[in-house]
């Protein structure tokens, strides 16, 4: 069974047949209408179930008309409305979700969820989000990255803020795409220790940035993190927002990503998102091209 369940899970020449499949097919299409279908129709007949458990825009609209675009069909769950919420197994529910469905995409809180799922489903599973990585958030910044500057490899990247779930994908590709990974926050907030060996770590964030090919951050308080503590994340994190000051520090052509949603003069001020550098539009319609490649893959189509 082939799932996408995380970066550092998938082969290295998986990702960048992915990556290159993404980048085809988002020219093969270029200029049509969004709801044009793809020539090669590579989903005909497939049905696909996409279940969150967490709120989304991004993830819930670009799996939905990636996969009509390649000729497939989608239903769209909410975890709370079905027998999961209510005690079902996720076991029994990949089991029967298997018996109707060619792919099952999902986000989720725990891990946990979506490895059960993964073991008992008998297709295809894809990780749409968990508490602890967001992996095709990040093939898609990976591919707007190419698109606007060509290969990342060697390029340094430079994360300021949370050391979350998005930051967690980060470091698994930055050793897949062999990029160089800076990450600047305060200590309470790094990344969890599984991820040691993958980044560097460089307290000050103006030092940090110095000669960035690319600036990252994310929201300060994500989806699974308790609304109690945003005043402390707040606090702590404030003094990395990614601001003109700061984007001043990194490399003239340096770019700026956001996976979205942000929370506008927080984590980034509306002046670097809606400035020169930023790409964060591109990387979010990124999600609709690069899933449909990395759905393609899991299908063997
Ligand atoms: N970036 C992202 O995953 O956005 P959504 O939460 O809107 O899906
Ligand atoms: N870190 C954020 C990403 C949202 C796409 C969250 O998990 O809420």
């Amino acid at each position: 069974m082939t799932h996408f369940l995380d970066i550092h899970t998938t082969d290295q020449s998986d990702l960048r047949s992915i990556m290159d499949k993404a980048h085809a097919m988002k020219s093969a299409r270029a200029g049509r209408p969004k709801g044009t279908p793809d020539d090669d129709q590579p989903l005909a007949g497939h049905m696909v179930a996409l279940i969150f458990e967490k709120p989304s825009t991004r993830t819930r609209v670009s799996f939905d008309v990636g996969v009509r675009q390649m000729g497939g069909q989608t239903m769209v769950l909410s975890g709370a409305d079905m027998q999961l919420g209510h005690g079902e197994t996720i076991a029994d529910t990949a089991r029967v979700l298997s018996r109707y469905v060619d792919l099952i995409m999902i986000r989720t809180f725990e891990e946990a969820t979506l490895l059960e799922m993964a073991e008992h489903a008998t297709v295809p599973v894809i990780n749409g989000l968990t508490n602890r990585t967001h992996p095709c958030q990040i093939m898609a910044d990976v591919m707007t990255f190419e698109e606007h500057r060509g290969p990342i490899k060697g390029k340094r990247v430079v994360w300021s803020g949370d050391g979350n779930n998005v930051f967690a994908s980060f470091a698994h590709a930055a050793k897949q795409f062999e990029f160089d990974l800076v990450f600047t926050g305060p200590e309470p907030l790094d990344p969890e220790r599984a991820l040691d060996g993958l980044y560097t770590t460089v307290r000050d964030p103006h030092a940090a940035v110095q000669g960035a090919d690319l600036v990252v951050t994310d929201t300060w308080v994500s989806m699974h993190d308790p609304q109690s503590a945003r005043e402390r994340r707040h606090n702590q994190l404030r003094g990395y927002q990614v601001n003109a000051d700061l984007m001043a520090q990194a490399k003239p052509d340096s770019l700026f990503m956001h996976c979205l949603p942000a929370h506008r003069d927080d984590e980034a001020t509306s002046e670097v998102m809606d400035g020169p550098h930023s790409v964060i539009f591109d990387e979010a319609e990124n999600r609709l091209h690069a899933q449909k490649a990395i759905m393609r893959w899991c299908l063997g189509l």
